[in-house]
């Protein structure tokens, strides 16, 4: 069993589509081990984001990170990491495939509507700066 941090971004909490999407991931046949709806500071998305502070895109998507609330969630499941990642699709919605959340639900690399752990290791990075306190 392995575990992954996903969240569904401000841009889908603003346009409604956090059913959606959480059904997509029941659907599959994830658990969901840990999930709180919570508005983060520019701190907490440095943190989050670590490997990008430095990237030109990364101000705006800053911005739109703590923007308004996300949903922080930790799903587990046999190769969640993989799984959750090919459910997700490509980063940019616009170049995402369909069926895939980014590429239903996206027509941007930045209000791509989901973050998804990108392997192991920054899922236990990622789970245990989210939720320090899961067991
Ligand atoms: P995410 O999976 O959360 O990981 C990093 C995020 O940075 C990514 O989704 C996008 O929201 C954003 N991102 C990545 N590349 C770009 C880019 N070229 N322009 C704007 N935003 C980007």
């Amino acid at each position: 069993m392995e575990r992954t941090l996903v969240l569904l971004k401000p841009d889908a909490v603003r346009r409604g589509l956090v059913g959606q999407v959480l059904s997509r991931f029941e659907a599959k046949g994830l658990t969901i081990v840990a999930m709180e709806l919570r508005t983060i500071t520019g701190e907490a998305a440095d943190a989050h984001y670590v490997e990008h502070v430095d990237k030109d895109f990364y101000p705006p998507l800053r911005e739109f990170a703590t923007s308004g609330p996300l949903v922080a969630l930790v799903l587990e499941g046999d190769e969640a990491v993989t799984v959750v990642r090919t459910l997700t699709g490509a980063t940019d919605g616009r170049k995402a495939q369909p069926g895939t959340i980014r590429g239903d639900f996206s027509l941007s690399n930045r209000e791509n509507i989901v973050h998804a752990s990108d392997s192991v290791e920054s899922a236990e990075r990622e789970i245990a700066l989210w939720y320090p306190d899961l067991p």
